[in-house]
């Protein structure tokens, strides 16, 4: 597909002509070309090349759009972006995993390149679209898909390519984090920043992606595939959201030392040949870089076995963020279609995954140790806590500290506590005990406390 352009009549070589499909003009789809056509005599220049907007589609071409493009070049069928000939670019920033998938896997296999944000059809169809662009020839560039504006895969595929990396830990999810840091800085409701969260467009189409942790585990996924070589299957993980954490949770989380961050925890044991990968509300010691990481910024802390610790922070959703990162990949596209060989996904790529992954299996709940922090709430009656504490006991469950609070005005007491390692499994049948005692109201709220490395 190379091609530096033809020489023109004064003896210099002409621009190449580089069209670009949009398919989705929503917040992101907007932001790309808003940002593109704000730099675009800049890069035409640098690059020699002449980039055209062909046409975008949309689901409805009557609404009003803060980003004006002419009517004629609104479509509301994928297929007239992807089959025009003038495209040889398509950016799949509709969302969704259906029309998605088969708009992308069409323009690849016309040799298109295709550059998505999309992260959960990457999650669900990776291997498929991968192998596609390794068959076709083609390219599929996914920066936008994890972190926003961080440059997490390049940095996994270029910059930090030495690295075997036993930990990589991040806050992925730019909605949950705005959530929570409003909600302890202002004291506000759950609900009244989800409000804005929806108006500032970090939220997705479907919000039970970010609130339920979905959003983060197919970030993690990708991930976890570019550092170890594996798609890991939801059954073998955990996921957790955020909708269970209150106000209260997020202030007595500060009275151990602590900030409630939602968590995406990918841990290798090169030793032992195991894997983990979780996403989860988590405490935060408070010295820790993450835990100072706030708004709808990401944070990703890296441990490779050369590099050490490296951790990358920048704004992790929203429009301007998000077409920061496709940008890049545009550019990185129109230097491979002028001949650069900067070719991913090659057979060799994959192949090279392939046995990255083939050397590792996913833990076992025995095998995974973590510190939690538990809330319960117990009827005040004498004895109950004494329950509390067999059935901990029983569990081999070392408690680390005690903090309890009287709930004035009521007949019930909120007991909070955290322990010292203990496996996954021994957690889960202390909670299911839990649920019998007659003492102990609600179900109790468990978090688990990031330590890097255990
Ligand atoms: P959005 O604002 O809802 O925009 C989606 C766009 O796709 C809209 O223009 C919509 O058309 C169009 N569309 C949806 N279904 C369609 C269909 N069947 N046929 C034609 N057009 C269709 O979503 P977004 O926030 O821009 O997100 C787009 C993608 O980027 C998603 O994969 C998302 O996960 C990802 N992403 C978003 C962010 C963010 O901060 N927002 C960050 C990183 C990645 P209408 O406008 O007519 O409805
Ligand atoms: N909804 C996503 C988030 C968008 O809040 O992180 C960025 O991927």
């Amino acid at each position: 597909m190379g091609n530096n352009g033809t020489k023109n009549n004064k003896g210099g070589v002409a621009p190449l002509k580089i069209g670009l499909g949009i398919i989705g003009f929503g917040t992101v789809g907007q932001g790309v070309w808003k940002h593109l056509a704000a730099t675009k005599k800049n890069m035409e220049v640098r690059m020699n090349v002449k980039i055209e907007l062909i046409g975008v589609c949309v689901r409805d071409p009557n609404k009003t759009r803060a980003v004006k493009i002419p009517r004629t070049q609104i479509h509301t069928a994928p297929n007239d972006i992807v089959d025009d000939p003038r495209v040889n670019i398509v950016c799949e920033l509709m969302g969704g995993t259906t029309l998605a998938r088969e708009v992308t896997l069409r323009a690849l296999r016309m040799g298109k390149v295709v550059i998505s944000a999309n992260k959960a059809l990457i999650c669900e169809h990776g291997a498929e679209i991968f192998k596609a662009v390794s068959e076709y020839g083609g390219q599929y560039l996914f920066e936008a898909s994890v972190a926003g504006g961080i440059p997490i895969i390049k940095s996994l595929r270029e910059g930090l390519v030495a690295n075997r990396f036993s930990e990589i830990a991040g806050i992925i999810n730019g909605t949950c984090n705005y959530l929570l840091t409003r909600m302890e800085k202002e004291g506000l409701s759950y609900e009244t920043v989800l409000q804005d969260a929806r108006r500032l467009g970090y939220v997705e189409a479907d919000e039970s992606l970010d609130l339920d942790g979905i959003d983060a585990y197919h970030k993690a996924v990708i991930l976890a595939f570019l550092a170890h070589g594996k798609w890991i299957p939801r059954r073998n993980t955990l996921v957790e959201g955020i909708r269970n954490v209150t106000l209260e949770d997020i202030q007595r989380a500060r009275d151990f030392g602590y900030r409630i961050k939602h968590l995406a925890v990918i841990r290798r044991n090169f030793a032992k040949g195991l894997m983990t990968l979780g996403v989860y509300p988590a405490l935060i010691p408070l010295d820790k870089v993450l835990a100072r990481v706030d708004d709808v910024y990401n944070g990703i802390s890296l441990t490779g076995d050369v590099v050490g610790t490296t951790t990358l922070v920048g704004r992790g959703a929203g429009q301007d963020a998000t077409a920061s990162a496709v940008i890049g990949d545009i550019v990185d596209a129109i230097r491979t279609l002028k001949g650069a060989s900067l070719k991913f996904l090659t057979r060799e790529d994959l192949d090279s995954y392939a046995a990255l992954g083939s050397t590792v299996r996913m833990a076992s709940q025995e095998e995974i140790h973590t510190s939690f922090y538990l809330r319960f709430l117990l009827r005040d009656t004498h004895g109950v806590s004494a329950e509390v504490y067999r059935i901990l006991a029983e569990e081999k469950i070392s408690v680390a500290r005690v903090v309890q609070y009287e709930n004035p005005g009521t007949r019930h007491g909120t007991h909070t506590l955290s322990t010292y390692p203990v496996t996954e499994a021994a957690m889960e049948r202390a909670l299911r005990k839990f649920r019998r005692l007659r003492n102990v109201l609600d179900r109790p709220l468990v978090l688990r406390i990031f330590a890097p490395g255990n």
